[in-house]
């Protein structure tokens, strides 16, 4: 070799390398086939070989190359300039063994960059094959499926929605619904007044009121909504809940009718086999007023289940058999005459119910509170 011989330029003894062979399958003939020709040769290309295939970025592969193949100042470029000083047999070695080096590193050069190129747009890309990432929206809370349900089914037997206000006078809430000023039953609604005659209403039967007075006979209405009383928090008792109350006013309308309607819904929601009752209950609206109890689904009506210590008292309709549903009656004639409807052309019933309570005995739910809480445990069953 001459004075400047391959070994004499610098590569940088602290590059990282790299075995080649998977770049050039044929790495170990080529070295072979060099050695027999020229070891320093075979050198220079094992040493370059494992430089480039070693580069571990686009800039270092670029670096290498330079100082390897470089047009000027590169090992195997000086080798070839130098060719013509060397004696004619070994000027053709030397020259076949450097256009070798030179065509198989240029080679290994290429099939590294684009190694990493690819490696490169791997990175930017977007893989399409990754599963989604599913958002997340959320669900109904269990009082809207309930109440929709049950929206549903009074719109089967013909009823329209009708809304109104929560914060309501207490004519609406009171007065026009026959409760008289200082009259006890107003005392059963522990009330939150806003001011002397504004009130959250206690109930959605203000509805009613305001509807008649609105529109003619025939009515077939619903009213869903909020109400709000002022009780003690326990676990069956919350100072806001909702109701659904129903109006029926036309001509003729009996309690029979009431009881029809009442027997629908309840087996509706409750399965067809199951049992009712009306009994007797005083609201100052209705006359006569009642109460549509369902038989407990807990113990079948029977008011007993069984204990580990043989038969004991249901907890659910605490030993009775039967689950209080619904407040109902036919409407009273003073609310009639209080909305300018003559009681002697119409007659109706209305019913009223809570979803809470509703929902509780549909799902088993033990605690009123948990509607308000917001807790995602709760709210993700149903
Ligand atoms: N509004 C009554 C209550 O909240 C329920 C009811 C509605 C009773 C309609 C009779 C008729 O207690």
């Amino acid at each position: 070799m001459g004075a400047t011989s391959p070994r004499d330029v610098a590569l940088d003894p602290s590059w990282v390398t790299a075995d080649p062979t998977p770049l050039a399958p044929d790495h170990a003939q080529r070295i072979a086939e060099l050695e027999a020709l020229d070891p320093a040769l075979a050198d220079l290309y094992r040493r370059g070989a494992e430089l480039l295939a070693g580069a571990p970025d686009a800039a270092a592969l670029h670096e290498r190359q330079v100082v390897l193949l470089g047009r000027e100042r590169g090992i195997v470029t000086r080798g070839l300039a130098e060719l013509p000083t060397l004696p004619v047999d070994a000027r053709k070695t030397r020259g076949r063994g450097l256009n070798l080096v030179k065509r198989w590193l240029g080679e290994i050069e290429a099939a590294r960059r684009l190694l990493l190129e690819r490696a490169a747009e791997a990175q930017e890309a977007m893989d399409v094959t990754l599963p989604g990432r599913r958002p997340w929206i959320g669900r109904r809370h269990v009082l809207g499926v309930v109440k929709d349900e049950l929206l549903d089914l009074f719109h089967g037997l013909g009823y329209s929605v009708y809304e109104s206000p929560e914060v309501e006078r207490d004519e609406y809430n009171f007065t026009k619904l026959t409760f008289p000023p200082d009259h006890p039953a107003r005392d059963a609604h522990d009330t939150y007044f806003v001011s002397d005659d504004v009130v959250l209403r206690t109930h959605t039967s203000p509805g009613w009121v305001r509807a008649m007075e609105e529109r003619k006979p025939p009515l077939r209405l619903v009213f869903p909504g909020r109400v709000y009383r002022a009780e003690q928090v326990d676990a069956s008792h919350m100072d806001q809940f909702h109701q659904i109350d129903g109006l029926f006013v036309d001509r003729n309308v009996s309690m029979a009718d009431l009881k029809a309607t009442l027997n629908t819904f309840a087996r509706a929601i409750y399965g067809a086999a199951t049992r009712t009752r009306l009994i007797p209950v005083y609201f100052p609206f209705v006359e006569p007023g009642c109460q549509m109890d369902v038989e407990c689904s807990i113990c079948g009506g029977t008011g007993r289940v069984a204990g580990e210590a043989g038969p004991r008292r249901c907890a659910v309709c605490k030993g009775t058999g039967w689950i209080e549903l619904l407040g109902a009656g036919m409407v009273h004639t003073e609310v009639f005459r209080a909305v300018g409807y003559d009681p002697e052309e119409v007659t109706g019933f209305a019913f009223g119910m809570g979803l809470e309570r509703i929902a509780m005995m549909r799902y088993g739910i033990p605690e009123i509170r948990m509607f308000l809480e917001n807790d995602l445990r709760f709210l993700r069953q149903f």
